[in-house]
């Protein structure tokens, strides 16, 4: 059987403007800065990464339709989506795929609404405050997951 070692990571809403946002919620890393991060913990756990990011939800929603065939497993920050897109949810739940809900930020410990995740039930895993190093420890639980 081949290797199972392709992650797609998603990022959604208003991500592209990291850099920009509150950087004690987000951190000071722009989104190029923050995917190099992520590359390299991938590439030191053997895994192969491809990047994706969209303001649209339809597009968030047609990628993850298209990911049949080209993704083992999925890593996703929907952004705000994440605490109302049943859209999202649905279409993540079509993939079959293992996912990892990830946040910057410590969403349990913020507004109410956004403890709330139309997602997680879905996922195998969500890491939430840890900023970067949250991705790799999404990329690890993915890597455990592969492995099975
Ligand atoms: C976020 C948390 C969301 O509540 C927020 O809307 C975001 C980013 C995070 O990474 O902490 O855009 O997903």
């Amino acid at each position: 059987m081949s290797v199972r070692n392709r992650v797609e990571i998603m990022h959604g809403v208003n991500l592209d403007q990291l850099g920009r946002r509150d950087p004690t919620h987000y951190g000071p890393a722009k989104l190029t800065e923050l995917e190099l991060e992520i590359s390299s913990a991938a590439d030191a756990l053997g895994l192969k990464t491809r990047f994706f990011q969209t303001n649209h939800e339809g597009e968030f929603v047609e990628h993850l339709h298209q990911l049949e065939g080209f993704a083992d497993a999925i890593v996703l920050n929907p952004g705000a989506w994440t605490h109302y897109s049943y859209a999202i949810r649905d279409a993540l739940e079509l993939t079959g795929l293992p996912a990892v809900e990830v946040h910057l930020s410590d969403v349990d410990a913020r507004e109410p609404w956004r403890r709330v995740s139309v997602i997680r039930e879905l996922c195998i895993g969500r890491v939430a405050g840890k900023g970067a190093d949250g991705y790799r420890e999404a990329l690890e639980l993915i890597r455990e997951e592969l492995a099975r």
